[in-house]
């Protein structure tokens, strides 16, 4: 293998170290401990395992975890009113309805209710509207972390091609913002880009977020590039069983790519990482 791998995992320990500082000092200087709710609606399998995460992190940085698990048939107007009731508690600074939620609801709908004080995922249109215009916002873990892990990697990313493959608006509408922000020259590719193994071809910096399981293979990637792979996909294994992969071919990419995540253990863990920052910048913004 000669790329070198880009550690996500430790990364994420290193992050959530700082932020457990923080949130003691925030508790033992000031009586103030940040709060994380975090909503989930009906029973995906997937969400379960995320949301018992993301709780389980937040209570090990000492700071305080509420979860709210909602049947699968809640309707959207009990929905509104709990996410009313959570703007509204001075206790809670971070609120995350984690996505997506039945068909019945409307998303769009859920994330505008949220206070964007409190919007942690970034997900609120004001959030989308500052992050997009170059103003402080709360930004997207996902992007977030990966923005993170790149800048750790390079230093500057001024002047750098960048390939983001996936246009959603949790990761590569955002992602590209940022990549913008910080001075790359940004593509953004999708299903329908003509040549895209020859469009990725073209990139210092490939970040793949499209959710099909290595589909990013060694003869899409420059020599020297650094890849981040976004993607989580459960395929089955040879004899039975499961395993998560990611967008990229890891062994094949791995052979010319500068860098590159591994899956698991890459943008994962950053992203946990950096919803408990989000939700300690949040806390420290609501108290001036
Ligand atoms: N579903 C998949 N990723 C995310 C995320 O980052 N935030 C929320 N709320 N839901 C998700």
């Amino acid at each position: 293998m000669a790329a070198k791998l880009i550690d996500g995992k430790a990364f994420a320990a290193s992050v959530r170290e700082r932020v457990g500082e923080h949130v003691s000092r925030l508790v033992k200087e000031h009586g103030i401990q940040p709060g994380l709710a975090v909503v989930l609606v009906g029973e995906n399998p997937a969400s379960e395992v995320y949301v018992r995460s993301k709780g389980k992190a937040t209570k090990e940085a000492g700071m305080k975890s509420v979860e709210h698990k909602l049947d699968e048939k809640t309707s959207e107007a009990d929905l509104l009113s709990l996410i009313d009731e959570l703007n509204r508690d001075e206790t809670i600074h971070g609120i995350l309805v984690q996505l997506p939620v039945p068909d019945h609801i409307d998303a769009e709908k859920v994330l505008a209710a949220i206070d964007p004080a409190k919007d942690v995922d970034g997900f609120h249109i004001s959030n989308v509207g500052l992050l997009g215009t170059g103003q402080k916002s709360m930004v997207p873990c996902t992007p977030l972390g990966c923005l993170m892990m790149l800048r750790d990697h390079h230093g500057s990313l001024s002047g750098m091609e960048a390939v983001v493959i996936g246009r959603s608006n949790i990761v590569g509408k955002p992602m590209a913002q940022l990549l913008l922000k910080d001075s790359c020259t940004v593509t953004i590719a999708h299903s329908r880009t003509k040549d895209l193994p020859g469009v990725v071809r073209r990139a210092d910096i490939v970040v793949a977020a499209v959710g099909r399981p290595n589909m990013v293979t060694a003869d899409w990637i420059k020599p020297g590039t650094t890849v981040i792979d976004v993607g989580i996909n459960r395929i089955e294994k040879e004899g039975g069983g499961t395993r998560l992969v990611g967008d990229v071919d890891f062994d094949d990419v791995s052979k010319v790519a500068g860098a590159i995540t591994p899956v698991p253990g890459g943008v994962g863990p950053m992203t946990i990482a950096c919803l408990l920052a989000n939700t300690v910048t949040a806390c420290c913004r609501a108290n001036g």
